[in-house]
């Protein structure tokens, strides 16, 4: 496996990996949820790419990006051991020489969900995961459902900007009491992780209303609030039921929905989102 840092000798690396090459963007601190997309990347593409680069301009000015858990060392054991063969590790000044004035703004879909309680946010994602692509020129990309705004958010993107590159999203991978991976979940003592599965019972406890013939999204919406406030640690910033597509909020019946939510355990904000669809009526993206 290959570690470079310069944007040149990537180039240059890139350039004599073999076949179709599949790309794999994080933010570093690896767990299970990233490996599988890496592990998805090995399967299907001869050449796998991974980056790691904790992106400060995703970041808010009260968000965690300076003690965002980093452990390189670590990632890159994990990344050789999956069978990564190239991986990126830029720099802020790689990505974001004095003098950098282009941003790519996507539109309608930033503006619910995460983008409405993170302001800027995927302007940064948008941006500097052009910024990967460009310079990995990766055929196809793997994205985890996990940040399901975000995938939508690349999906978009990479329509409306011609690039050629199959986005892939990836199941949302989950601890064996269903919280979500995430490198987030480092923050959380022993009480808070335990409250933190509230997350996943209450999309669970709405999956099963939906299945057992719920389809008003006011009431799937009620269902997970009724079991989000019972846990006392948790703090709840939003709930939805939107629209898998476009994001927006679903009235009434619905066919397909995405539930998803942002909540506070003490300090830390979690999200965590599962798609609704009724047998038969999922029309797949990949
Ligand atoms: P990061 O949070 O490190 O996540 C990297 C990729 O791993 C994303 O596609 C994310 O959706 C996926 N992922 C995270 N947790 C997962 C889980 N439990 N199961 C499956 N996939 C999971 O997302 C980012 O970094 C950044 O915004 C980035 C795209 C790299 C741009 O800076």
């Amino acid at each position: 496996m290959q570690i470079v840092t310069a944007l040149e000798e990537l180039r240059e690396v890139r350039l004599r990996l073999p076949g179709l090459v599949g790309f794999v963007p994080t933010m570093g601190y690896l767990h299970a949820g990233h490996m599988s997309l890496v592990k998805q990347a090995k399967v299907e593409s001869a050449s796998v790419v991974a980056s790691i680069f904790v992106n400060p301009s995703q970041f808010g000015p009260q968000e965690d990006f300076a003690a965002y858990p980093r452990d390189l060392e670590r990632d890159l054991n994990l990344l050789e051991a999956a069978g990564c063969d190239l991986v990126w590790t830029p720099t802020p000044e790689i990505m974001y020489p004095s003098g950098h004035q282009t941003w790519i703004t996507v539109e309608e879909i930033t503006k619910p969900l995460e983008g409405a309680m993170r302001p800027g946010h995927f302007r940064g994602v948008a941006t500097v995961v052009a910024m990967l692509f460009n310079a990995v020129q990766p055929q196809r990309a793997y994205f985890g459902q996990k940040d399901a705004q975000q995938l939508a958010v690349i999906r978009r993107m990479t329509r409306d900007l011609n690039f050629s590159i199959k986005i892939i999203g990836c199941p949302t991978m989950r601890e064996s009491d269903g919280l979500a991976m995430s490198s987030r979940n480092t923050y959380l003592n022993p009480a808070e992780r335990q409250a933190a599965n509230v997350l996943y019972l209450a999309l669970s406890i709405a999956k099963v209303a939906f299945e057992n013939g719920q389809r008003e999204a006011e009431k799937l919406h009620q269902t997970m609030s009724e079991v989000l406030v019972k846990e006392p640690l948790a703090r709840v910033q939003y709930i939805s039921c939107a629209d898998p597509d476009s994001l927006q909020e679903l009235h009434g019946r619905v066919e397909r929905a995405l539930l998803s939510m942002a909540v506070y355990i003490g300090k830390t904000r979690l999200i965590d989102n599962i798609i609704l669809f009724q047998e038969g009526n999922y029309a797949s993206h990949d």
